[in-house]
């Protein structure tokens, strides 16, 4: 899979044009072919040790201030269906003053990436899994919020803490200056209730499914981004993803090397204003 198969601007074997972009090079070199041998596929023989410690894929903030979210058997049910909640999915740019809760939060979170189940290993142990799918279980996201109006939580930079369902506090003070600059001065970020910050580890996936482990990771994160969209749906607040960040800024403030972990993805979350009679008017 490391092999370079065609250079920048050489013909590939398969093209007519004469220049080549990152992104079609990256995909030729990363494809799956019969011909490749199954260790070039994924790396499989690791040693029992290796197999936990790749299990173990989160980071805590052991030092940090942290506030344990309600436990989800405590939450109220969802009123919709799923059908209902597929059907009224809708990017909501319409974002209310009114605080959101912590329940509310604590309910997205575990929805969208918390621990939802487990398999046994060999050795009697478990293997957590979590509310989106992720190759080979790998987990390769992590999430950081910027909080600005929630109830029971001051404003700051956070993580989620998946295994102690909690939040870490990682700067403590309003965070809506900053996250307005990250986020290319998108006036979302002085609206939503909290800003989504979600990074990809790489070498989680990259580890076992080299370069081609890049995509994984990607879809990994847009498999997460679709349940923090379903999980807003089904309690009726407002949500938003974007692209437009600054990746170094973001990864700055997150205080991670934009390497190895990296920002990939944003959300705003909040309470929906109340007449949503307008249309969606931006599609940056
Ligand atoms: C990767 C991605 C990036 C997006 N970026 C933005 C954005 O920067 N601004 C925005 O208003 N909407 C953004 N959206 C939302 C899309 O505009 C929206 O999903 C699309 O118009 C379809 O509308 P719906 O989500 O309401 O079904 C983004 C969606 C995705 C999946």
């Amino acid at each position: 899979m490391s092999k370079i198969i065609i250079q920048p601007g050489q013909l590939g074997p398969k093209k007519e044009k004469q220049s080549i972009s990152i992104s079609e090079l990256y995909h030729e070199n990363t494809k799956l072919q019969p011909s490749l041998p199954i260790e070039m596929i994924a790396t499989g023989n690791y040693e029992e040790a290796e197999i936990l410690a790749m299990a173990r894929g989160y980071k805590k903030y052991r030092l940090s201030p942290r506030i344990k979210l309600p436990e989800i058997e405590n939450l109220l049910p969802s009123a919709s269906t799923f059908d209902e909640v597929v059907a009224s999915r809708r990017s909501v740019r319409d974002f209310s003053e009114e605080e959101l809760s912590l329940s509310e939060l604590s309910k997205v979170l575990h929805q969208s990436y918390g621990i939802t189940g487990e398999i046994k290993r060999p050795d009697g142990g478990t293997i957590p899994l979590r509310s989106a799918p992720s190759g080979g279980a790998l987990y390769p996201a992590e999430i950081y919020l910027g909080i600005r109006n929630v109830s029971e939580v001051e404003p700051g930079i956070y993580h989620y803490n998946v295994p102690d369902h909690a939040l870490e506090l990682l700067i403590p003070g309003d965070p809506t200056e900053r996250l307005y600059e990250v986020c290319c001065q998108q006036e979302y970020v002085k609206e939503a209730s909290v800003v989504f910050l979600i990074s990809g580890v790489l070498q989680r996936t990259k580890r076992k499914y080299g370069e081609r482990g890049y995509r994984y990771v990607l879809l990994d994160v847009g498999h997460l981004g679709q349940n923090i969209y379903l999980s807003c749906t089904s309690l009726s607040l407002a949500i938003m993803t974007t692209c437009g960040f600054y990746d170094d800024e973001a990864n700055k403030l997150l205080r991670v090397d934009g390497i190895d972990e990296t920002t990939l993805y944003v959300a705003f979350v909040g309470k929906k204003k109340e007449a949503m009679d307008h249309p969606p008017t931006s599609f940056l």
